[in-house]
């Protein structure tokens, strides 16, 4: 797939996830902003090169308008942007806290609202992409998942209803549905999973450098479940 001349951002760019669809995005052709909230000198290895913007919090309109302005004046303009920063926790309702549910708003959709908002004056070319990170566990929560998939409905209404509103402007909207991804961080907390049936980082990423691509052009408002073997 070929991302030749395209300028695009990513955001939460330098977790586990985001460092693979930015490696990704630029061995595909493209020119990358990575976009997180830890400082830059906390980047990871393989991002040296990269164009990073660091100790952003895109949950904070502000922040994240500048933050996108910075990537889109850095790149020479912008085509796209991967809304990638999340965060996720496990908590039963019983003894749980309603600060979490806000939490998991915060930084699962606001973060998401705040970029494409950021993002969408600058997305002036045709062809231009917004690609959202939904979960597949959204669809429908089991327990201690409620926070959680909330959120991550909530982050698949939003690339609808923004899908819908860009529908004659050029400019598509879809978000990819993950299960479990075999990360570091999974493997450190579910020591005796299957490891070989989770989706991978990269897997993720090549679906993602689809939808960036010209040949999704008819793809919009799509929720697309990528799930490996679970
Ligand atoms: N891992 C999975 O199994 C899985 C499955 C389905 C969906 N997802 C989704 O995939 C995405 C990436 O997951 P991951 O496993 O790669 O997580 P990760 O390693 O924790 O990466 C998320 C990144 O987003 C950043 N971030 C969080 N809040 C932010 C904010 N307010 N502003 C800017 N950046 C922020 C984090 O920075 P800090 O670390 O400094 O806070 C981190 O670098 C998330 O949206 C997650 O919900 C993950």
């Amino acid at each position: 797939m070929n991302l030749s001349g395209k300028r695009i951002a990513v955001t939460g760019a330098f977790g586990a996830l985001g460092s693979v669809v930015s490696a990704a995005v630029k061995s595909a052709g493209a020119s990358v902003a990575c976009v997180d909230f830890a400082p830059v000198t906390k980047a990871p290895a393989a991002l040296q090169g990269y164009v990073l913007i660091g100790a952003v919090d895109l949950g904070n309109a502000a922040a994240a308008s500048a933050a996108i302005q910075s990537a889109a004046s850095q790149l020479g303009g912008l085509d796209g942007i991967v809304n990638i920063a999340g965060g996720f926790r496990w908590e039963m309702v019983a003894d749980g806290d309603a600060a979490t549910w806000d939490f998991m708003f915060n930084v699962n959709v606001r973060t998401v609202l705040n970029a494409s908002k950021a993002a969408l004056p600058l997305l002036r070319t045709p062809g231009a992409r917004i690609v959202n990170i939904g979960a597949a566990g959204a669809v429908k929560a089991a327990a201690g998942m409620g926070a959680y998939a909330a959120a991550k409905a909530g982050v698949a209404r939003l690339t609808e209803a923004l899908a819908d509103e860009l529908k004659d402007g050029g400019v598509t909207v879809n978000a990819v549905l993950p299960s479990i991804i075999d990360t570091a961080a999974n493997r450190a907390d579910m020591p005796g999973a299957q490891f070989d049936r989770w989706v991978k980082p990269e897997q993720v990423a090549d679906l993602i450098v689809f939808l960036l691509s010209d040949r999704a052009s008819a793809v919009t408002g799509a929720l697309i479940p990528i799930t490996g073997r679970v």
